[in-house]
């Protein structure tokens, strides 16, 4: 049985992460995939745990060392209990923020050396790197706006990390697009702008071709 692929999408806030691995996980499986949707912080019930602290803000006032160690045990858990698993049975996971994340957050906003975080991601996932990293790009004023038009309707609270003002969130945007530089062979950026139709255009564009030969000619027939 091959091993599944593993596809990690990044952004800042409101890029439309979640829409769009919803209709990614409908066309995968569409094409006869098996696909696991994940996300993280969270994505196992230990991790869904430290989720809560880390997003409440309790962490905070612990440090960024702190909040890097418990973002890396967290992403440990869900590695060993549901993304490596799953690979191994062949099924595709789509995970909503992986390492990436880390790095932009704790490590180039927060400041955590990029040594700590390198040691804390092989402690945490050892081998089970992504596949392909789609990094949904947008204008850090669009993508607030839009968290903004979701919290309004969902009648919540900005979260710890929404509450930080837009240079914060255009350094974010510019970190993601660092990252996506240095490693052009797992990285794609995809325009986040427009319809979330023409989104999915984009990234079907950039996941088809890792379906095997005769699921894409099953989906052309
Ligand atoms: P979430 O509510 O899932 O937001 P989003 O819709 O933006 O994904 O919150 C996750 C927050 O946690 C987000 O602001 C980024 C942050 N985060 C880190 O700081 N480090 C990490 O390693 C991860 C995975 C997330």
């Amino acid at each position: 049985m091959a091993r599944g692929r593993f596809i990690t999408f990044e952004g800042g806030e409101g890029a439309g992460k979640s829409t769009q691995i919803r209709r990614l996980a409908e066309r995968l499986a569409g094409s006869g995939v098996a696909v696991a949707v994940t996300r993280e912080p969270g994505g196992s019930a230990r991790a869904e745990r430290i989720r809560e602290a880390l997003l409440s803000g309790r962490v905070k006032e612990h440090g960024p060392l702190a909040e890097a160690a418990l973002f890396a045990a967290a992403r440990a858990d869900h590695v060993e209990r549901l993304i490596a698993p799953a690979l191994r049975t062949g099924s595709w996971v789509l995970c909503d923020r992986f390492l990436d994340s880390s790095r932009v957050y704790q490590g180039t906003l927060a400041r955590v050396p990029e040594a700590t975080l390198a040691a804390l991601e092989a402690a945490a996932v050892g081998p089970t790197r992504p596949d392909l990293t789609l990094v949904l790009d947008l204008a850090a004023e669009t993508g607030l706006a839009r968290a903004a038009a979701r919290r309004a309707e969902g009648g919540a609270a900005a979260d710890r990390f929404e509450a930080e003002g837009l240079l914060y969130h255009t350094a974010i945007r510019e970190a993601f697009l660092a990252i996506a530089r240095r490693e052009p062979e797992r990285c794609r950026v995809v325009d986040g702008g427009g319809a979330p139709a023409e989104i999915e255009a984009r990234i079907w564009a950039e996941v088809e071709p890792l379906l095997p030969v005769r699921r894409r000619a099953r989906d052309a027939g």
